[in-house]
């Protein structure tokens, strides 16, 4: 493991209530679901757990309440050969919790009470700073403060560490954040929250890249759902095509492709290769229930390349 390059993920740990429903309830609607599956997640710890399965040095920052469930949150993880020794937990508030219903066509909807996630502050990155430097990539996403994000962004990029955002879920940007970033994965929502450009198809993603680039950015991956994904730098642009599986959970499978393409970039795999083999490892997390459950094995990614 030492020598290979670590990718450090710092973000959010939750414990998932999951219920399957037969259509997504409506404002003031109550709908009659299957049985509660309880499980590992959260946008940060899916990732880690994605990345040490496929292959990559995984180590995580989160913090956690001092509770059963953050508790059992950090067992996960180590079970995982996920590095946690930096993780912290706080007296302030509950573990990460988020309430998932999925429904027949496989989409969910999910909220979430952030508990310690919300309680990770600049002082936090501030502690964690040598680890920072001396990753190869930090992976992010913004179920943390944005400030923090911030923070932990500004710090890697001046050590020359490759900062990627999943900006997950949508939020309102600060402008500086983008010159800290190497690459950026949103979706066609996060697309659209970002850049004010309704992204439905590649033209509108096309439009909604253009917008990024003028921020500074270089390299952008759109994710498209069951359709693919549109990989985008200033010297390339190609769309890789999901591939077609019966879906069952899409929970998750975003985080599976945003822990497969570091892994993919810290093997050496150019853009392109890094989100083929992203793009078989989603399609495989969306054939099982639950997140951290449904995320896939090395081996079983490879044997579908
Ligand atoms: O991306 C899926 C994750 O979003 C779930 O595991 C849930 O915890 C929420 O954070």
């Amino acid at each position: 493991m030492a020598n290979k390059e670590k990718i450090l993920i710092v973000g959010s740990s939750n414990t998932d209530i999951t219920v399957r429903v037969r259509h997504l309830p409506s404002p003031g609607e109550t709908v009659i679901g299957g049985d509660f599956i309880m499980g590992h997640g959260g946008k940060g710890a899916n990732q880690a757990v994605a990345v040490s399965r496929l292959g990559g040095n995984a180590e995580f920052v989160c913090m956690v309440g001092n509770d059963l469930f953050g508790r059992n949150s950090m067992e996960q993880y180590k079970k995982e050969g996920i590095s946690i020794a930096n993780c912290f937990v706080s007296d302030k508030s509950h573990s990460g919790l988020a309430l998932i219903s999925v429904d027949d066509n496989a989409e969910n909807s999910i909220v979430v009470a952030s508990g310690t996630n919300a309680d990770i502050s600049i002082e936090h990155i501030e502690k964690i700073r040598p680890l920072i430097e001396e990753s190869s990539i930090l992976l992010l996403q913004l179920e943390i403060p944005v400030e923090t994000v911030m923070a932990a962004a500004e710090i890697a990029y001046r050590a020359g560490v490759r900062v990627i955002l999943n900006p997950a879920p949508a939020r309102n940007l600060p402008e500086e954040i983008f010159k800290y970033l190497y690459l950026i994965i949103p979706n066609q929502t996060e697309l659209s929250t970002m850049t004010g450009i309704k992204v439905t198809d590649i033209e509108s993603a096309r439009q909604g890249i253009a917008v990024l680039r003028d921020k500074g950015l270089d390299s952008v991956i759109v994710t498209m759902g069951s359709k693919g994904a549109l990989v985008s730098n200033s010297g390339m642009e190609t769309f890789v095509e999901a591939r077609k599986v019966e879906a069952i959970d899409t929970t998750a499978a975003g985080d599976t492709f945003c822990g497969g393409v570091c892994v993919g970039l810290a093997e050496g795999k150019d853009l392109e290769e890094a989100v083929r083999f992203a793009t078989v490892a989603s399609s495989l997390a969306v054939c099982k229930m639950g997140a951290q459950d449904s995320i896939p094995y090395r081996s079983e990614v490879d044997c579908k390349l």
